[in-house]
């Protein structure tokens, strides 16, 4: 990675890939609702639940904080983030990945996110807008992207993480599921010793796609190349941990080296439902930086339409970009990948691909199966759109025979958070084959309406039609340039008593 000093137009680039920049342009696609009136924390979470469209509030608690939430949660604010359109938007990440990352250092004067900076007593996080988001929640929490170097390899590590207040300076921050930041932090705790970490609260969409990527490069580097920009950094005030200087806020502190040590929750989960009470780590404030107009972001996690919180619509994406990489070196021509965001995120996957050999689709459905969080794996022939719930339901209704085409792997692990489990680490998988067996695929033509395509000779007259060789109805149609058709069954009634037969295909044809 390259890391250099900032050019002289850098602080022409620290906006834009700002937050607030990107909700207005939010605003101009029609993709937000702007609320001008005081809201309290306790409606924000109602609020939010179901709606449609990003939400900015401009007067929020006492504060009169501006807060955003539900940015991107939905695949059309996502797609504008990478200026592709929606069905686009896992092809474009896979695009970005392969470009080479930049990196600039600012120094604090530079940096956006270090204008106001709070140590001390002022760092306090109930002067944030956090709120309680569940009504079973143990206590207000925020999703925050965190950023911590990993002292085994000197990188950057970020991911996407929830931290439920505790006090003033106080947080327990949820680690329980296999994550690099889980063993980065346990390794130091085994040390004896504290893991410094900065979480950034309110950057751009990218950003927040970045940071629920799980791969072993420096993840500094996976914004820049997700931008397809160079990414302006800057250090933290009381660490050595750099941050994106173009972020709303950063909230730096450690995660003290006593491990899982205290209770924490419940959570409202990402699967629409309550985890249990767990121990978790403690983290504690040392310094809050933000900009003059910072804009808060808070993240929709579960109720009753998954399909509309922000971590389904990034859960998706994330899968959707797994399953590609894994079918790469499998399936030859993958046409596309599609994760419902109704059902979590990743709990199923549907993928339309162009079979190329017997067995084919059968080997994608093992490889879907084997990405971390899928459970059910759909496989459809190209002719199906994937994105369509209407066209799905047709080719499982009538492409698909349950005691041949349904594969289920069972002792797997799937998320504890399904409550499916009833408790049990383990689970089943399932794979549903809606293709055409090969060797079937041509009986079968699609009943669709389409104009008459004879583009044979044209004739005077059905008879000449019909004595120039079998024809369907729809040929004939054509062949003597009739708009109507009804005219065409009046002569064949009157050619029935002239030798007039039907063929196997429904062909009608002139006895000789
Ligand atoms: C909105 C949101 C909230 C999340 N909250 C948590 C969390 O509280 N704890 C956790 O372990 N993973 C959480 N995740 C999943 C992680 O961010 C994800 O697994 C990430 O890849 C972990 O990064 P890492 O392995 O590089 O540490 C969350 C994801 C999203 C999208």
């Amino acid at each position: 990675m390259d890391a250099k000093s900032p050019p002289n137009n850098a602080r022409n680039d620290l906006d834009r890939f700002r937050l607030r920049r990107f909700m207005e342009d939010l605003i101009d696609c029609g993709e937000v609702e702007v609320r001008d009136d005081r809201v309290d924390l306790a409606d924000l979470a109602t609020i939010m639940q179901g709606n449609a469209k990003a939400l900015w509030f401009r007067n929020v608690g006492d504060e009169k904080m501006e807060l955003v939430g539900n940015v991107v949660a939905g695949r059309n604010r996502l797609a504008r983030a990478f200026e592709v359109e929606p069905r686009q938007v896992a092809l474009e990440m896979q695009r970005r990945l392969r470009l080479k990352p930049e990196i600039i250092n600012l120094g604090r004067a530079d940096a956006p996110v270090q204008e106001v900076v709070l140590q001390g007593a002022d760092s306090d996080l109930t002067k944030l807008p956090v709120h309680l988001q569940h009504a079973a929640d143990g206590a207000p929490y925020m999703a925050a992207l965190d950023y911590v170097i990993d002292p085994a390899t000197g990188m950057t590590n970020s991911g996407y993480r929830r931290l439920m207040l505790r006090g003033p300076h106080e947080a327990g921050v949820d680690l329980n599921a296999p994550s690099d930041l889980r063993a980065i932090y346990m390794a130091a705790s085994a040390r004896g010793e504290k893991l410094p970490i900065a979480f950034v609260v309110g950057a751009h969409p990218i950003d927040l796609v970045s940071a629920t990527m799980r791969v072993p490069v420096d993840e500094l580097g996976l914004v820049s190349s997700l931008r397809g920009a160079p990414l302006p950094v800057v250090k933290c005030i009381t660490s050595d941990i750099r941050v994106p200087a173009d972020a709303e806020m950063v909230i730096e502190g450690y995660l003290d080296e006593r491990g899982y040590s205290e209770k924490e929750g419940p959570y409202g989960e990402y699967l629409g439902y309550y985890g249990g009470v767990k121990m978790n780590p403690v983290f504690h404030v040392t310094a809050i930086t933000h900009r003059h107009d910072a804009l808060f972001l808070t993240t929709t996690i579960s109720g009753n339409r998954m399909d509309l919180t922000d971590t389904s619509n990034l859960e998706a994406l994330r899968c959707e970009l797994n399953v590609w990489e894994a079918l790469k070196p499998v399936v030859r021509e993958p046409i596309a990948v599609y994760a419902p965001v109704a059902s979590g995120g990743s709990m199923s996957v549907r993928v339309s691909l162009k079979q190329r050999y017997p067995g084919e689709a059968r080997t994608a459905l093992y490889t879907i199966l084997g990405s971390v969080g899928v459970k059910n794996a759909f496989v459809v022939d190209p002719d199906i759109d994937i994105f369509s719930n209407e066209q799905m339901e047709w080719a499982l209704g009538t492409r698909f025979q349950p005691d041949k085409d349904l594969i289920i792997v069972s002792g797997v692990r799937l998320s504890p958070l399904d409550p499916s489990l009833h408790g049990s680490p383990v689970g089943a998988k399932a794979g549903y084959d809606l293709t055409w067996p090969m060797q079937h695929a041509a009986r079968w033509e699609l009943s669709t309406p389409t104009p008459p395509t004879y583009a044979g000779e044209k004739f005077a007259s059905i008879r000449a039609a019909l004595e120039d060789g079998p024809k369907r109805f729809e040929a004939l149609m054509a062949a003597v340039g009739s708009r109507d058709g009804r005219e065409i069954v009046r002569e064949l009634h009157r050619l029935r008593d002239k030798g007039l037969e039907r063929d196997d295909q429904g062909r009608y044809f002139l006895k000789k």
